[in-house]
């Protein structure tokens, strides 16, 4: 059993939960998941990991109330318990693997949308705490200036931070992605982008970043169901190769990704009858 030390409700729909899970504390690293389920019967639910305390033994994880499973997890309260909290899953981000010194020389741009900023976070904290975060900007959109998660922690741990709001409620008006275009209109140059955020986002992020000649990365944990690598529902198109979110990612080369394959598969898996189609192909 896993107990849940600090259950926050960040904005409307999302929640934030520190939970004692000491192994996977200490083994974890920026890019990689857990799967938590409440009960013996519930659904297991794939969640990035958002922040971690070695010392404590407890992990962060960030999550938005989509259906039944979630919804019941949000009401869980501090003090609470998981049945279980495996982990962690997945490759770790690109960085965690590169030469801290040519990772230094790097201009890198973090780009989150909505929930998305969780898993930018642990990237952006970790990129700090090795001595890289001058010319490391971050760029995080929502709708509304209210949906804007977890801004003093990444002020506290970006080179330069850009919130941006559909509305216009709050720091720069519209799309991140006429953000991207104004910081290199203005000069900006970067060597690799990481864009986290829903699939629409990510699409349209790597479709500029592609004319801009952007490496860019993305997580695809959007499309995970079970995390496993058995239920098939996280299957993409990466490049001529198929790929399985779960286990060979969640973060892959944004510009070979088929989105349009991805949401497609996504949207059928919102349903049963969908998920029964799929079977079949496969
Ligand atoms: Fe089910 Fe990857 S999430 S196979």
């Amino acid at each position: 059993m896993y107990k849940i030390v600090k259950a926050e409700k960040l904005a409307d729909l999302i929640y934030l939960m520190d939970v004692e899970a000491p192994r996977v504390a200490r083994h974890c690293q920026p890019g990689q998941f857990v799967i938590v389920k409440i009960d013996e019967k519930g659904e297991r639910i794939p969640l990035t990991i958002c922040d971690y305390d070695r010392e404590a033994g407890t992990v962060t994880i960030v999550l938005q109330t989509v259906g039944a499973s979630t919804e019941r997890m949000a009401s869980l309260k501090e003090g609470d318990y998981f049945r279980d909290f495996v982990g962690p899953l997945g490759v770790a981000s690109e960085f965690v693997h590169e030469d801290l010194e040519e990772l230094k020389k790097k201009k890198i741009l973090f780009v989150g949308g909505g929930v998305g900023a969780a898993p930018v976070y642990p990237q952006v904290k970790w990129l700090k705490e090795q001595g890289v975060d001058v010319d490391v900007d971050v760029i995080i959109g929502s709708k509304t200036k209210d949906m804007l998660i977890l801004q003093d922690e990444m002020k506290a741990v970006a080179g330069n931070y850009y919130p941006c709001t559909d509305d216009g409620s709050y720091g720069h008006s519209g799309m991140v992605t006429t953000k991207i275009e104004a910081l290199v209109n203005e000069g900006k140059k970067y060597d690799v982008c990481v864009a986290i955020g829903p699939m629409i986002m990510m699409k349209f992020v790597c479709l500029l970043t592609k004319k801009l000649e952007i490496p860019t990365i993305v997580s695809m944990n959007p499309i995970m169901v079970d995390g496993t690598g058995m239920c098939g529902a996280c299957r993409l198109h990466v490049g001529d190769e198929v790929k399985f979110a779960c286990v060979d990612g969640p973060e892959f080369d944004g510009h070979l990704v088929d989105f349009d394959e991805s949401m497609q598969r996504q949207a059928l898996y919102k349903t049963q009858e969908g998920r029964a189609m799929l079977k079949l192909k496969e």
